[in-house]
This record gives C-alpha cells, structure tokens and sequence, in this order.
C-alpha cells in the first residue's frame, strides 16, 4: 500500500499566520503539522508517500522535506495547480498509486495513535474503500454520516441540519478503482470536487466499510482546532503511540 498527503488549499480560515506559509508546515507541538500525518503512514509501514501541495507552497514543502531520507520514506511530489477540492488534489496521485491500493490523509488531520490494524483490515478487505468516523461537537464543519443503527445511509458535506455527530474524518483508504469514481463526480456547488461525493459514490456500490477512529484526533483547519491540535501533540511528544 502507498500513502498520499493532501497539502493544498489556502489555509484561510488561519490568516495570517496562513498568509506567507502554508498551513500544512505550520508548527504543530514540536514539529511541522505535515510530520504527523507522514508520523502515522510510517507508523503503518507506509514508506512510499506523494505530497500534494498547491505551486507556491511546494518549494517550502520540499525545502522541508527532502527525499524523505531523514524521517525514513520516500515521498514524491506534485502540484496542484487549482485549489479545485480534495478530490482533485487526489486524481493526481494515479500514477504514483499505479494500481496499487492508498491510504489518504488530509495534511491538517492530526491522530495520536497508529491506524495500522485498520490497514491491515482494509488490505484483506476484497474491494472498495475505507472511512474513519469520530464524534464532533460541531457537525456543520465536516462532512457527516447518516446512520441507520449500524450502517452508514448516506454522507453530507458540511449539512445545516446534520443527521449525526459522526464526522467522516479526513483519512481514507481506497483501491485503484477511486481515480474512475474520481472521474465520474461533478464539482459541488462550492466549485469543488468533493471526497465526500467520492466516497458516497463507493457507498452506492455497497463498498464502502468503515470504523470508528480509536484515540485522539482532530483537525487543525481553524484557530479552535489549531489550537487543540498542539496540545495534543504536546501531550505526547509528537509521537503516534
Ligand atoms: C474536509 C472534508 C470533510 C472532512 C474534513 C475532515 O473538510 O471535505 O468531509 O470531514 O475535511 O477534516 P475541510 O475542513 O477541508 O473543509
């Protein structure tokens, strides 16, 4: 399995510490925020990694990063050249993924403890693909799961009225089937090419499993959450446990 790091967009919701950096290389605890989700890949035996980041960002994002010789991987690039949605970002990784099955972290999704037994699950799982839920406090800013007892009915991006507190958190894994779907979603009213019409897409197929993410997370998109990510890696020394 192969892992992709979505870095893109413009970090808005963080200005202006968002203005001459991207988020992704802001620092999180000790450490830049893009070395936990490159933390948990590894943590996974993942040492094959794509970086997406927009035009402006990459020369930093590599000035950090390197070959990926100091933190043990091997990483690859490619710009985004349009903050055109997740989706996007991700159709570039097909020929890095060359057939093989992803594990896909948005660069802003910060975990504390290592997802490998749900690799290991979804490298058995015959087809399709994987999401992680977790319960929020404020469902309008994610993309939520409708539940029917146990089964997942539908997926909402950012709903008024949520029909859950589940939020379909930003790690996913996919087989090599996910750049057809990618290429058969329409952009959302936003502009944007959604993973959540990917992933409802794989839904509709009778493919997609899911888990409960066990241990911390959060996302680091807003000063709120910002600022929850750094105590959490605080607490544990920048470690996925
Ligand atoms: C994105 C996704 C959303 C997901 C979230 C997790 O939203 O669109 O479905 O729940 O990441 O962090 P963003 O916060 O990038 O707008």
């Amino acid at each position: 399995m192969k892992g992709v790091i979505l870095a893109g967009g413009k970090g808005t919701r963080l200005y202006p510490l968002t203005k001459v950096t991207n988020k992704h290389l802001l620092p999180v605890g000790k450490e830049p925020m893009i070395y936990n989700p490159i933390k948990q890949l590894i943590s996974c035996d993942i040492h094959e990694i794509l970086i997406v980041t927009s035009k402006e960002h990459m020369g930093d994002v590599v000035n950090l990063l390197g070959s990926g010789r100091e933190l043990n991987c091997d990483f690859t690039f490619k710009v985004q050249e349009e903050a055109l949605g997740i989706a996007n970002a991700l159709s570039l990784a097909e020929n890095f993924a060359n057939s093989e099955k992803i594990a896909v972290i948005l660069g802003d999704n910060i975990t504390v403890k290592s997802i490998k037994p749900y690799v290991e699950e979804f490298i058995k799982q015959d087809k399709g693909a994987k999401v992680f839920l977790k319960k929020v406090e404020d469902p309008q800013r994610y993309g939520i799961a409708a539940l029917d007892e146990m089964s997942i009915i539908e997926i909402e991006e950012k709903p008024q009225k949520p029909k859950s507190h589940f939020a379909v958190i930003g790690l996913y894994m996919y087989d090599s089937k996910v750049f057809d779907v990618i290429r058969s979603i329409q952009p959302s009213v936003r502009g944007e090419f959604e993973i959540t019409n990917v992933n409802n897409s794989y839904l509709k197929n009778g493919q997609l499993t899911y888990n409960i993410l066990q241990g911390d997370w959060t996302d680091a998109g807003t000063f709120e959450s910002y600022e929850y990510a750094n105590k959490m890696l605080f607490e544990v020394g920048n470690q996925i446990l």
